[in-house]
């Protein structure tokens, strides 16, 4: 959410911050902006919507420099315009600043400098932020060598809240410094050169050499040296990674959108969480980021799993795996409840939290959370290096590649295999038979070309979204496993093609929700051949009875369902605790088909931002 990029070296910054600023458009996209140190002082532009405005701009009023800062927006103070774009100026006009987060203490500090008689031109938490080191920088004497950065330190002393920051002053043509404090931020070093973002992918093609950067993390970068301090204690040392290309680098291709392309990266994607980690001899799997022995697995009493959205989703998914695989309570938690409630846990407890960016401020907070109440919290990331990687006691990493759509759809599938992976694990261990963990092993081994071939049906998904693109609201039903899929399916279906879905159990129907169904609702159905599969068909007549039109996701070879339903996806046969793996792909086809023939910006939906670093 909002994207950092900042430049010093010996190259002109505005391309660079400008292609930065691309890579990072998926983290916001309402207002860009740059600032950059030259002859002529601290110039600066900002244009309210996509980068390309701010491209455009550059073009006629260019910024010669080599040494700038750059930001893309996702407003939290403040709408979108010119004015509340960052950079933002102190009240000297000499000092600029982007922020990723949030001054939640901002207005009492707006209303002093208000007194003091400074002037603001946005309504944004982050001008007050500037107007605040600027005034400790006037504070300080020029003769300290370290004026700016102590100048910062002071500022982020009285603010509470959230920051990635990045500040530049046209006094120190040579120098930027900067600051995390629950938002992400990332030191680059190049050949002499060197770069701070909010994720890595801005910078990858300049160098994969760079060092993540803790919560109070400063950093100081002048005349081709950097320094990182602490703003609160000693600085415990810092350690430079190498950053893996695959992990950080994302081309669109042919595609047209990210989102078409990592539905169709799901085969590979999913083989990546799989491969390397299932034993074939002892029909298990091998999971050993988790740092744990098998001793410990063994005492593990009860599991809670946190998230948010999609990682929730598939969570709830983990949650029938675990519980029925392994035989393990298994409790799953909106990561923003979990941080807050007080509930009472088993000392034998493992909690999991999941997240795909590994920097969602909530799943993040809960993590802490967790770990400061003294349980092993492990992670299941897919962004390397993220924050919520570096601060769980272990975990499983999805290699699932980057993902850019907003909508998140190969990273649901990948944890979802995750989940797998570990509930054959635990159950193994417990009542889960060889021959049982063998059947599973070799479904498993299946998925990828299961996956392959119902991507074979988007063009004919694309037909049913044609018929169904123009009702307002659509219901998605499913039960057991399915459950978790018909709520994923409803968040894709709402977050890109913006029609209200709603999501429930099948039988939950006649409790309430039936009330809606009539000929202007649509119903997708997830009825594949499982335990539950005749039950489900008794819940699709009830919609049928009430003239409500079906969509239903049903197993391959299912006639009798044809008879039934309007129209009809099928998925090829596979186990009924690995079915949500294929289900879910017509889903997202559907979704991302409606709203492209909608006229949707399908990797850029409005209001929403990828990787949510605020509260
Ligand atoms: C939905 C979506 C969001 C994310 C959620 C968690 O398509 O993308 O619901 O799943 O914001 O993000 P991560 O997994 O990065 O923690």
């Amino acid at each position: 959410m909002c994207g950092i990029v900042a430049y010093l070296g010996e190259r002109e910054a505005q391309p660079i911050l400008l292609e930065g600023l691309f890579r990072l458009e998926y983290r916001g996209y309402d207002s860009s902006g740059m600032a950059i140190i030259n002859g002529k002082g601290l110039q600066s532009l900002k244009k309210k919507g996509r980068i390309q405005f701010l491209e455009e701009a550059l073009q006629s009023a260019p910024l010669p420099g080599k040494i700038g800062i750059s930001h893309t927006r996702w407003a939290t103070h403040g709408g979108p315009s010119d004015e509340n774009a960052h950079p933002h100026r102190d009240q000297s006009g000499k000092l600029a600043l982007v922020h990723n987060g949030v001054i939640e203490n901002y207005h009492s500090l707006r209303t002093r400098f208000l007194a003091q008689g400074h002037t603001f031109i946005s309504e944004t938490d982050t001008e007050v932020l500037a107007h605040l080191v600027g005034e400790h920088y006037q504070q300080i004497p020029s003769s300290d060598l370290n004026r700016l950065e102590n100048a910062l330190k002071a500022a982020l002393k009285e603010v509470n809240g959230t920051y990635g920051v990045a500040v530049i002053h046209e006094d120190h043509p040579n120098l930027f410094v900067g600051a995390r404090r629950g938002s992400p931020l990332v030191l680059a070093i190049g050949e002499k050169e060197h770069f701070l973002t909010s994720d890595v992918s801005a910078i990858i093609s300049h160098t994969q050499k760079v060092v993540y950067l803790n919560d109070y993390d400063v950093v100081s970068v002048q005349n081709g040296q950097f320094s990182i301090s602490s703003l609160t204690k000693p600085h415990a040392g810092y350690e430079i990674t190498e950053v893996d290309l695959a992990d950080a680098k994302a081309e669109m291709g042919a595609f047209p959108h990210f989102m078409l392309k990592e539905i169709f990266e799901q085969p590979q994607s999913i083989l990546n969480a799989f491969r390397g980690r299932l034993d074939t001899e002892e029909y298990a799997a091998k999971l050993g980021g988790l740092n744990m022995t098998p001793q410990e697995l063994l005492e593990i009493h009860r599991i809670k799993i946190l998230g948010c959205g999609t990682a929730l989703h598939s969570a709830m998914v983990g949650e029938y795996l675990i519980e029925s695989l392994a035989q393990i309570p298994v409790e799953t938690d909106f990561a923003s409840e979990f941080r807050y409630r007080n509930c009472p846990m088993d000392r034998r407890t493992l909690v999991f939290v999941v997240s795909q960016s590994g920097e969602t401020a909530d799943t993040l907070a809960a993590l802490r959370e967790a770990r400061r109440k003294g349980f092993r919290a492990l992670g299941i990331c897919n962004r390397v290096g993220s924050t919520i990687a570096r601060e769980s006691d272990g975990g499983v990493y999805m290699h699932a590649g980057p993902e850019i759509g907003v909508a998140a759809t190969k990273s649901f599938t990948s944890q979802v295999m995750i989940f797998t992976l570990l509930a054959l694990n635990l159950g193994r261990m417990r009542f889960l038979s060889a021959s049982q963990g063998k059947e599973i092993i070799q479904a498993i081994e299946k998925i990828p070309s299961q996956v392959e071939q119902i991507l074979k049906l988007s063009d004919s998904i694309k037909l049913i979204a044609d018929k169904y693109k123009n009702y307002r609201s659509m219901l998605f039903l499913g039960r057991q496993y399915q459950k978790a899929v018909a709520m994923e399916g409803a968040l894709k279906m709402k977050e890109i093609s913006y029609i209200h879905a709603e999501a429930y159990p099948s039988a939950e129907l006649k409790h309430g929700v039936i009330a809606l169904i009539d000929e202007e609702t649509p119903t997708v159905f997830l009825c594949p051949k499982d335990s539950v599969y005749e039950k489900n068909m008794s819940n699709l007549q009830e919609v049928k009875a009430r003239k409500g039109k079906v969509i239903a996701i049903a197993t391959e070879g299912d006639l009798e369902i044809a008879k039934f339903a309007d129209d009809v996806i099928y998925v090829p046969a596979t186990l009924e605790p690995l079915m949500p793996l294929l289900t879910v792909i017509p889903l997202q086809l559907l979704s991302y088909h409606t709203a492209v023939l909608l006229g949707r910006d399908v990797d850029k939906p409005r209001n929403l931002a990828k990787s949510v670093t605020v509260e």
